[in-house]
């Protein structure tokens, strides 16, 4: 079975034709970030107009590069949340005006989960395990035991952990998108250059929930408080400073989740999945299976929309004409977190 992926959420527009939720056929991202880089971050309202732009050219390079036209494509599954409305509007609304006139399923997809799937897209995983969804706008642990059975174990309570390399590379100029500038510059950076402090809100239900605005503050405001003088304020040290805060407190909700749990396979996704320093962090960890999608495949394409669109189709689930868009993550259950081993 061959599905059509539609991803326009954000600042790429992407489509994807990818068969038996496994095999890429194609995956063409557009992606528009010289058109935002000059703001430092993207502008919605020149993102929905590019999409609107390039969404046709965008799906025909996909079917012209699988050479399949759309009587070869089985259903077609498209981003309907979250993400920036006016360009979640611009991919929904394509594909299900191209489903429509086809008389094919539809299927909307919800682009975290989409980010689960990327991984399961580069090789068989089985479930249980436990998944850490991170991107410009989430932070995301949570419980797998299923592509349909997700429970959130733990969220940002302030600002995504993308958001924070995004708003920290951009008020020391380092360059858009953030994260991938500050990953550069801190491979020539010294980690110890600054001790910023570690968030404190493992008590009270919080125990899987990470904050970024305490680091981001320290980070941009605060800097002087923390900083090791015997260190030169470089880029370089100032990014490779953050980013090891940054990961490592994702890695230690991460790892007090496998520990209550019991669950010791990770499955990475997300733009920050893409982070070096993270990924390092996690393969030292000789007790956890840790599984992150290809590069390509962690920042935003429609092949991981594609692909879980199948897994649904499979089962005989579609979605309605009259399904609309939603800033919001949604879809996803947050029940009692598990409390102590
Ligand atoms: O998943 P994604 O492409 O879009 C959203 O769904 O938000 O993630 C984009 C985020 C941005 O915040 C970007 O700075 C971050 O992922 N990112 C990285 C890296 N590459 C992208 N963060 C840290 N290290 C990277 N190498
Ligand atoms: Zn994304």
């Amino acid at each position: 079975m061959r599905i059509l992926g539609i991803e326009s959420s954000c600042d790429e527009t992407a489509a994807a034709i990818v068969e038996d939720g496994r095999t890429i056929i194609s995956n063409v991202v557009a992606t528009q970030i010289p058109f935002h880089a000059t703001y430092n971050g993207v502008v919605p309202e020149i993102a929905s107009r590019k999409h609107t732009e390039w969404i046709l050219p965008v799906v025909k390079q996909a079917l012209d590069e699988a050479k399949l036209s759309l009587e070869d494509i089985d259903g077609i599954a498209a981003t309907n949340r979250p993400g920036l409305m006016g360009s979640l509007l611009v991919g929904l609304t394509f594909g299900k005006t191209l489903a429509w006139s086809l008389d094919k399923p539809f299927i909307a997809v919800n682009h975290m989960l989409g980010h689960l799937y990327a991984a399961h897209l580069d090789r068989d995983i089985e479930y249980p395990y436990l998944g850490l969804l991170v991107s410009g706008g989430h932070s995301i642990i949570c419980k797998v035991s299923g592509y349909a059975d997700i429970e959130v174990l733990g969220t940002t309570v302030d600002d995504a952990v993308g958001e924070a390399f995004d708003k920290v590379a951009k008020f020391y100029g380092f360059g858009y998108p953030g994260g991938v500038a500050i990953d550069k510059l801190a491979k020539s950076g010294d980690p110890r250059s600054a001790r910023f402090p570690l968030p404190n809100l493992y008590k009270g239900g919080h125990e899987y929930d990470v904050s970024y605005s305490g680091l981001k503050t320290a980070a941009i405001n605060q800097i002087d408080q923390f900083w090791n003088p015997e260190f030169e304020r470089t880029p370089e040290n100032i990014s490779a400073a953050f980013q090891e805060t940054a990961v490592r407190i994702l890695l230690s909700r991460l790892l007090k989740a496998s520990r209550d749990t019991g669950l010791t396979r990770i499955v990475a996704g997300g733009g920050v999945a893409a982070n070096s320093r993270l990924r390092a962090l996690l393969a030292e960890e000789k007790d956890l299976e840790c599984i992150f999608p290809p590069l390509r495949l962690c920042t935003d394409n429609g092949a991981m929309i594609a692909g879980l669109g199948y897994r649904y189709l499979a089962d005989g689930v579609t979605s309605p004409f009259d399904t609309g868009a939603s800033a919001r993550v949604e879809g996803f259950r947050k029940f009692g977190r598990p409390r102590g081993a």
